[in-house]
């Protein structure tokens, strides 16, 4: 279940806002820990890059889960919201020398590591700090999620992982490297997946991929799935939670019983709880369609803009029947639009609206082009 946006405390801030229901966060952590419970070596990491307000990563952190981070700052707000070092983990395929130390002297659990020059890497970095890196390789493999192609990683065509090919070569070379110490695989195929034989295909693939490692005398402490599980952009107040019993009974079904799982979910933790709130601006009518010109725009939420992603859209504070509006925000580019031909309750200046399914990718992607200053945010 929902709650309504606050929309007394709405008014009494600047739009647009971000608005997250804690209620629904926590029942949602409550979920992925049911699911995982029969499962004591399991662990989620959120992928913080979902979104990194304070507020909603102290929330997960006090949870108890993991964070997977993807640069020195998200690792950095990882800590000052409380996850233990040992519970964070850093992927990326271009980690910079003062990120790679900020990992090692903080002692975060793991390096999921791209390739042979960034091991390389690492590894000196290490031992001129006198310590052993823990790290993962990130395997590319080789598999094409049935999602936007912007959000497909696990393609050879990707710049994600090593090819799952010469991946015996290059644990090999890791396990030659002193200030290295190689402890397992991570895996990442993409996001908004709904369909869950895209992650059957991928635990076939890890399958075949631990056989072969396993056969050259090559062992494997544990395996880190990613994340990428999607959630119902259509239905924001009657399916509020992502599908987390299929998802993990697909990986406990179809993956080995023996090794330790990690998984990275970012959307599915946080999409449904974020709602964008906006204030009507200007009702235009344009030659053949009415826009409602919000004071959101894609500098708030660029997913639509990005991605021609969907998004709901209600209005908050009108009781009047429905017509018909392109809802668009006040930057300058074309591709400000929230929303086409929606059926919204009428709209006069001064309405409130909300974009829903906002959680993700929402205010963690917000930037200040056009000079706007950054959104705020309302946690309830
Ligand atoms: N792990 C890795 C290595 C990732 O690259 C990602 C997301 C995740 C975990 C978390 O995936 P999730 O569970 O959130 O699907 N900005 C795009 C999504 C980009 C996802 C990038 N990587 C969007 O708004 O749809």
């Amino acid at each position: 279940m929902m709650a309504p946006v606050p929309i007394d405390r709405v008014r009494e801030v600047r739009t647009p806002v971000y608005c997250y229901d804690t209620s629904l966060l926590k029942e949602t952590l409550e979920t992925v820990r049911f699911h995982i419970s029969d499962r004591p070596s399991w662990k989620v990491h959120y992928a913080v890059k979902a979104n990194f307000n304070p507020g909603i990563l102290k929330l997960i952190a006090s949870a108890g889960l993991g964070a997977d981070c993807v640069s020195g700052g998200e690792v950095r707000a990882a800590l000052d919201a409380g996850f233990a070092p040992s519970d964070i983990v850093y992927a990326g395929v271009g980690k910079s020398d003062e990120e790679i130390l900020l990992g090692l002297d903080e002692g975060i659990s793991r390096f999921n590591v791209e390739s042979v020059a960034e091991l390389k890497v690492i590894d000196t970095l290490a031992r001129s700090r006198g310590k052993v890196a823990p790290v993962s390789l990130r395997v590319n493999p080789d598999i094409g999620a049935h999602t936007h192609a912007n959000i497909t990683t696990g393609l050879a065509e990707n710049k994600f992982g090593i090819y799952h090919g010469i991946l015996p070569d290059v644990v090999r070379i890791a396990l030659s490297l002193k200030g290295i110490e190689f402890k397992g695989l991570h895996f990442h195929i993409g996001s908004q997946i709904l369909d869950m034989a895209d992650f059957s295909t991928l635990c076939n693939r890890i399958a075949d991929i631990l056989g072969r490692l396993d056969t050259e005398g090559l062992p494997v402490s544990d395996i880190n799935v990613g994340g990428g599980l999607g959630i119902d952009y259509y239905n924001p107040d009657d399916i509020t939670m992502a599908s987390f019993g299929a998802y993990f009974s697909t990986f406990k079904r179809h993956l080995r019983s023996d090794l330790p799982v990690h998984f990275e979910l970012g959307r599915s933790i946080v999409g449904p709880c974020g709602s964008l709130v906006c204030k009507v601006l200007y009702v235009k009518e344009g030659l053949t369609r009415k826009f409602a010109v919000v004071d959101a725009g894609m500098t708030e939420l660029i997913r639509p803009a990005l991605y021609g992603a969907y998004h709901h859209i209600d209005n908050l504070t009108s009781m009047m029947p429905e017509e018909k509006y392109d809802v668009v925000g006040p930057i300058c580019e074309s591709s400000d639009v929230f929303g086409k031909a929606r059926m919204l309750r009428c709209c006069r200046r001064g309405d409130y609206l909300a974009i829903r399914s906002a959680g993700a990718y929402g205010e963690s992607m917000a930037s200040s082009y056009n000079c706007r200053p950054l959104p705020g945010s309302i946690l309830y």
